[in-house]
């Protein structure tokens, strides 16, 4: 990282390229000065293994290499790097090829290491951002010079959205201050809440779940570390094992503050800007603005049960498994049960039964587990962080690996007849012989919980859902375009025979199918006009844009040019 005013051929060269309106070097010197030092320009992750980097020979530095290489698929490692994203094909053009990529499996193999380094799809230029002014700047300067914005917390995001080849990053994980409230009062409002956490937008849930353990709280949060609770997570949803009984992200939320492009700092809840904070209540990240803190509801500590469940799979023994806990699922739904499944596994857990109850209700579970010679423990843990490092953090999800997910919301109603049962037993079973992909099943649905009619902007179809079922296709970091594309087509086709048992429902936006058929029906159903206008009022200009999100003008806008096209 250094500082742009050392770097004006460079500006050109990577410049030259786009179809875009480019800032002039004198553009960029004024944004820099107005940065005070936090307008910085990024290179790959992987750069230092690399001896030509965007098309300049370059020093392979060995130490820093190591250093990647050994940090190439942990969170931690990823999350303080702006370059670096969780799933490293948005780090990439997928259609030119330009990338620069270790291999995940093995992040020393110098096939990787042997091409050159591309700068893909990462900024050339981000902003650290501190504070709303960065941001009132950064849009300005936009609106300006026509340059393009993106917005990165984490760099989570399944669908690329935080990631723009070109753009000028907003970068938001510096903010990261905590502070818990008692009995706080939205801003201009008569009305307060007994325990709640403001943070702000560059906080990952690690660093939230450890703070609440220490005020004796506990927060209603996503399955993984790094993940930014202020930004996509809660504002495209945001779902927890906890959820069935708590609500998702977007139910607890309590009030954003947030520049919108139109350059005003606003404070959004359910007392002013009321359309704006229900439109960030699901309408998605990198759309209404750029939210600078955040304040969420959270609980007393709590302990909870926890059963983790695995066997090794046969060719014969999984699919009455996956049987077995669609009958009981809807059952375990009414008992407060939340966790992921699969085909052979389960991580559940229960913040209202007690242990022997616990016991009792996962019976027919154990015994089939059991047969199978399989692992079972049910216990009691006494709070969720606890649960959190014993379960979480310990066999995390692993980044740094290229892959793409899908999603559709299953509806209650499957769980309640013979013949819905019947049918998504197969369709999950299918999922596994067609196309040798598992289904990765999210009981997080606020299933117990019921808040107040459209409070929140997600489809309506999550209030009607038992299940999140997703699955993850994966390739390796030299995989060719046509075997990519192909990766993307098994989950769009996952998709869709999800969707055909599942007509009228909807699926995640944060976790659906790059590819998504009708995605405004999907992931907002009859919310998307109103999100459509609340979009228009509060970006007039379209300054901020991405793939599937409200507003969407499409593929073709050559913002996308680096996302492969499906059909080829
Ligand atoms: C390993 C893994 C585990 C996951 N587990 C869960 C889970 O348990 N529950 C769940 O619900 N989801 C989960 N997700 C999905 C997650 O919710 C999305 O990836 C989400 O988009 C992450 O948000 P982020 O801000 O951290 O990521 P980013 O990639 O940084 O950003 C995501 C989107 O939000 C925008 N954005 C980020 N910050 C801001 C901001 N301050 N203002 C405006 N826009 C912003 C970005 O531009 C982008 O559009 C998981 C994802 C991964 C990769
Ligand atoms: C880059 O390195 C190659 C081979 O090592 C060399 O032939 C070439 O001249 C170098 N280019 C520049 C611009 O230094
Ligand atoms: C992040 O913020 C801290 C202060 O909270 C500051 O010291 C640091 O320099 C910032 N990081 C960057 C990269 O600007
Ligand atoms: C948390 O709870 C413990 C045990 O009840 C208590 O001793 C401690 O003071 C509490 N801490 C805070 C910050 O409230
Ligand atoms: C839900 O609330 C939003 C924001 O206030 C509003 O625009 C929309 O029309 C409402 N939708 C329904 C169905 O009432
Ligand atoms: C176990 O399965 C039997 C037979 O299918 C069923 O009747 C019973 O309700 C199940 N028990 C539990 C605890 O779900
Ligand atoms: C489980 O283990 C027992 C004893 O080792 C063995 O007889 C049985 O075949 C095993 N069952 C399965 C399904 O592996
Ligand atoms: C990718 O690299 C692996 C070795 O790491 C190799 O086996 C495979 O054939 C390569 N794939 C392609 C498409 O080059
Ligand atoms: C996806 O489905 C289409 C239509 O049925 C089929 O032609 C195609 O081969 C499938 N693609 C993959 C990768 O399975």
């Amino acid at each position: 990282m250094f500082l742009l005013a050392v770097s004006v051929p460079f500006t050109t060269l990577l410049f030259a390229r786009g179809s875009f309106s480019l800032p002039s070097a004198d553009d960029w010197a004024q944004l820099s000065k107005s940065l005070g030092g936090r307008l910085l320009q990024a290179t790959p992750l992987a750069a230092p293994c690399f001896s030509v980097v965007n098309g300049r020979n370059s020093t392979v530095d060995t130490q820093a290499c190591a250093a990647v290489q050994a940090g190439y698929t942990v969170p931690d490692f990823r999350s303080p790097r702006f370059p670096a994203y969780m799933l490293p094909q948005w780090e990439t053009c997928q259609r030119a090829e330009e990338k620069c990529l270790l291999d995940a499996s093995n992040p020393s193999n110098p096939l990787a290491t042997s091409g050159v380094c591309q700068q893909g799809s990462i900024s050339e230029y981000y902003v650290v951002v501190s504070g709303a002014e960065d941001v009132q700047t950064a849009f300005a300067f936009s609106a300006k010079t026509g340059v393009r914005l993106s917005i990165k917390a984490s760099g989570h995001d399944y669908k690329g959205r935080s990631s723009s080849k070109g753009s000028l990053n907003l970068w938001t994980r510096n903010l990261t201050s905590l502070a818990y409230t008692p009995n706080f009062t939205p801003e201009g409002g008569d009305k307060s809440y007994e325990r709640t956490i403001t943070m702000g937008a560059g906080v990952p849930f690690e660093d939230l779940y450890a703070f609440a353990d220490q005020n004796n709280l506990t927060v209603i949060g996503g399955y993984h570390q790094t993940i930014s609770p202020s930004g996509g997570w809660v504002m495209g949803g945001g779902h927890s094992v906890l959820s069935p009984v708590y609500g998702l992200g977007v139910d607890r939320v309590l009030q954003f503050k947030i520049v919108t492009p139109d350059g005003e700092y606003r404070t959004a809840n359910e007392f002013q800007n009321k359309d704006l904070f229900w439109a960030l209540r699901g309408g998605g990240g990198s759309t209404f603005g750029v939210v600078i803190e955040s304040t969420m509801l959270v609980e007393p500590r709590f302990k909870l049960q926890v059963a983790s469940f695995n066997f090794a799979k046969t060719s014969t023994n999984y699919q009455p498994f996956l049987k077995l806990i669609v009958d009981e699922s809807y059952t375990w739904g009414t008992e407060g049960w939340g966790g992921h499944m699969g085909p052979t596994n389960l991580i559940n857990v229960n913040p209202l039964l007690t242990t022997e109850q616990a016991i009792e209700s996962l019976k027919n579970a154990t015994a089939y587990v059991q047969a199978q010679n399989g692992t079972i423990v049910i216990e009691e843990l006494p709070s969720w962080q606890a649960f959190f490092t014993k379960y979480v953090t310990s066999a995390e999800a692993s980044v740094g690996v290229e892959n793409t997910l899908l999603s559709r919301l299953i509806p209650t109603n499957l769980f309640t007849s013979e013949t819905g049962r019947t049918t998504l037993t197969n369709a999950m079973v299918q999922m596994v012989d067609q196309y040798g992909i598992n289904p990765y099943i999210v009981v997080g649905t606020p299933f117990l919980f019921k808040g107040p009619a459209n409070a929140t902007s997600v489809t309506p179809a999550w209030r009607n859902a038992l299940w999140q079922i997703g699955g993850h296709s994966t390739w390796q970091f030299n995989a060719t375009v046509p075997e990519i594309r192909t990766q993307f087509q098994i989950a769009s086709n996952i998709t869709q025979l999800l969707r055909d048992i599942t007509p009228g429902s909807g699926a995640y936006f944060n976790e659906g199918d790059v590819y998504e058929v009708n995605h405004e029906e999907s992931y907002w159903g009859v919310n998307y006009p109103a999100l459509l206008a609340i979009k228009k009022k509060y970006d007039p200009n379209s300054l901020l844009e991405c793939w599937q999100c409200v507003g969407w003008k499409g593929a073709q806008d050559p913002r996308y040019d680096c996302y492969l096209s499906l059909s080829n």
